[in-house]
């Protein structure tokens, strides 16, 4: 083979054959294949596509390019993973409450970039906790808590680290294909039986059209049951943020009142349907809803924050700079939009321009009121909080347009809007 064969393939807008990919995934891992080359071949799969045999065949051979865990850990394991959002903090009290329910979570996460938050940087506004474990300590703690959230090893999906910085500088992120595989070989190394899938739809989202999240939810699925794991995913709603506390400390206190049975309803809700179907998955009898009102899943999350270095009862850190958004008319609140908020909560430091960026672990909004309640002129609406309050203004002007107000209640729209099996 030669890239330049492979590239044109795929730009005349015919299917790869198994061996072209092995080889070109292959090839570019070694660095055989220049980026510039790997670029011009995601352009012609980004304008041309790829089947869901060549998807397939794509994810396997960028699980090749690295190891694939084997975690072996006496229960069963089972995963989730978000296409993220704003808000979007469900993974801190799902992976604990999940682990309560009898499974093995293993949930190896990402960072931030742009308007979406990273789990990580969230966790790490823990004092002492530590994201970066072995392969030995991920199976240690899953034996002994259940739940581990820490960053992805180094070798796994090497392919996918090195073509994801490339797609991002290319103009190339945006093609299914890519993204479904992308994610998919990341998930099938880490080594989990099972896996949920939370395909995001709305301004917050990746995916902005319930079309295109479908087609993306469809694609993941299908790699999964390719790969044989027991998979689905569920579309849901991100219109609007999740919960009221977006940032990285924030949303931590938000997660921390969930698991001691409070916190906001949308976030209860997307917690406990995601622990259903991710026991499901699993073959697990359990009520989530049930353990989560025992405090179990409270005690797991303790002990797992703790098995990371980090001290579950420390006071978390908040922006030493405060502003207040107030509502500038009585009516309902019809509209609170998520990617607005997201890039405000960005603006003030709660997230990074570039990826050796540091994140504020203090910085964030609280959103007062969500769509649906009623609002009297002057009230406030939203809490800022930064270190840097020169960020204050830019903020201010990405918020001027995120809210709607209107005389009638805004139409009830579902959290869980589908289940892809
Ligand atoms: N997240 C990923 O991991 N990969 C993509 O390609 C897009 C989002």
């Amino acid at each position: 083979h030669t890239a330049v064969d492979v590239i044109r393939a795929k730009r005349d807008g015919g299917a790869l054959s198994d061996e072209q990919i092995d080889w070109v995934v292959d090839a570019y891992t070694e660095g055989l294949v220049a980026d510039e080359q790997m670029s011009a071949l995601a352009m012609a799969i980004l304008l041309n596509g790829m089947t869901a045999r060549e998807t397939a065949r794509w994810t396997r051979a960028m699980v090749d390019s690295g190891e694939r865990l084997h975690l072996d850990v006496g229960r069963p394991t089972v995963d989730k993973h978000s296409t993220g959002g704003v808000g979007d903090k469900i993974t801190l009290p799902l992976a604990p409450l999940v682990a309560a329910c009898g499974a093995a979570v293993p949930q190896l996460s990402g960072r931030g970039l742009g308007h979406t938050g990273g789990t990580l940087d969230k966790l790490e506004s823990i004092p002492g906790w530590r994201a970066r474990l072995s392969v030995d300590e991920v199976r240690a703690q899953l034996r002994s808590v259940g739940a581990v959230i820490c960053a992805t090893t180094e070798g796994l999906a090497p392919a996918d680290r090195k073509l994801y910085a490339l797609r991002d500088v290319t103009g190339t992120v945006e093609a299914i294909p890519l993204i479904a595989s992308s994610i998919m070989s990341k998930k099938i190394a880490e080594g989990a039986e099972a896996l949920v899938l939370d395909v995001k739809v709305g301004s917050g989202a990746f995916m902005k059209s319930e079309e295109q999240a479908r087609a993306l939810a469809a694609a993941l699925v299908s790699i999964g049951v390719d790969h044989g794991l027991a998979v689905s995913a569920l579309l849901t709603d991100m219109s609007t943020p999740l919960g009221r506390a977006v940032g990285n400390a924030v949303e931590v206190e938000e997660s921390v009142d969930v698991l001691k049975g409070g916190g906001p309803q949308d976030v209860v809700d997307l917690t406990v349907a995601l622990a259903r179907e991710m026991l499901s998955r699993a073959g697990i009898t359990a009520d989530p809803a049930a353990v989560l009102a025992s405090g179990e899943a409270y005690e797991t999350w303790a002990r797992m924050i703790r098995a990371q270095g980090g001290d579950p009862e420390a006071a978390l850190p908040r922006g030493g700079h405060r502003h207040v958004v107030t509502a500038a008319a009585d009516g309902y609140l019809t509209r609170q939009d998520a990617y607005a908020i997201g890039v405000a909560a960005w603006r003030l430091g709660a997230g990074r321009a570039r990826k050796e960026d540091p994140v504020q672990a203090g910085a964030g909004i609280l959103c007062l009121a969500k769509p649906g309640e009623r609002l009297v002129e002057g009230q406030p609406l939203l809490e800022l909080y930064t270190d840097t309050p020169e960020a204050i203004p830019a903020a201010l002007a990405t918020l001027a347009d995120a809210h709607g107000v209107g005389d009638e209640p805004p139409p009830s729209t579902p959290l869980v809007i589908d289940t892809i099996r």
